[in-house]
């Protein structure tokens, strides 16, 4: 991180078009709870994604479908109280903005209003416009998402990579340059090839935070439990480990269990 923006006291929309603008990258990583919202921010992420990735990673659906707003509340309202520096961004889940703009504005503002947070993120592209523009309209920052947009996996079928053929990488530039003009500050681009995101991060001035979508992405995110090795049967070429949390947590409990057993926990220091 470059001393400009470390020191920044707590990260606005505003400083991420900044950070493009700068050539500085952008770091993003999701979290649902207070404790590891609390060490991700103190070790200077720049922003948190409350992710409806909290449907697969917390609370073990097979998609992110089944969170309710209330859900995606509960999570944020924890988060927010322990990021001091971060940009919070929450999910608005399926189902609480597709219907129309209104339905749209109500969840948004729910999401302000009772978590604290600072932005929402909503997926899809042109089909969304006016949701969004309702949103932004009552001034509620929005990140957009394209690609691969997990609340849409049962039309996509699977979790293969976005827009390979050009027709749909042509929408995908079409939908990222009406998101601009909408006024949203940054946009979400999920597993499509890496060529096509340079095109949009070259052809937009907000920030294009890339999963999946390679390195010409202003930024990049990845889901806290895949990157930490906590979930250890999710391997996609594009995610990267920098920790090995199954097996430490698997050593420590089979430590505690063993120690349990033999009866060396606690010691006498360890007793009043
Ligand atoms: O919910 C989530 O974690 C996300 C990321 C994959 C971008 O939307």
């Amino acid at each position: 991180m470059s001393a400009k923006f470390s020191e920044i006291r707590r990260v606005t929309t505003h400083q991420l078009q900044a950070m493009k603008k700068a050539g500085e990258k952008i770091s993003m990583l999701t979290a649902y709870d207070y404790s590891m919202a609390k060490i991700i921010d103190a070790a200077g992420i720049d922003v948190i994604l409350v992710g409806d990735s909290a449907s697969n990673v917390i609370a073990g659906n097979e998609t992110t479908l089944p969170i309710t707003l209330d859900h995606m509340i509960y999570h944020a309202t924890s988060v927010v109280k322990a990021a001091k520096r971060a940009l919070i961004v929450v999910d608005i889940p399926f189902g609480s903005y597709q219907g129309n703009s209104q339905e749209a504005l109500r969840s948004s503002i729910r999401i302000m209003k009772e978590s604290g947070a600072h932005s929402v993120k909503m997926e899809g592209g042109m089909e969304i416009k006016e949701s969004i523009d309702r949103v932004l309209s009552a001034g509620v920052p929005v990140m957009g998402h394209l690609g691969l947009t997990p609340q849409s996996i049962y039309k996509f079928g699977t979790y293969t990579v976005r827009a390979k053929e050009q027709v749909e990488a042509d929408k995908l530039i079409e939908d990222a340059i009406a998101l601009e003009e909408s006024g949203c500050f940054a946009l979400v681009v999920e597993k499509v090839p890496a060529s096509l995101t340079k095109k949009v991060s070259e052809k937009l001035n907000i920030p294009i935070i890339g999963i999946g979508a390679g390195n010409y992405a202003d930024g990049q995110v990845l889901v806290m439990h895949d990157m930490l090795g906590i979930n250890n049967e999710f391997n996609p070429r594009f995610l990267r480990r920098y920790a090995d949390l199954h097996s430490s947590i698997t050593n420590a409990v089979e430590g505690y269990v063993s120690d349990v057993k033999s009866g060396s926990f606690p010691n006498e220091n360890e007793s009043y």
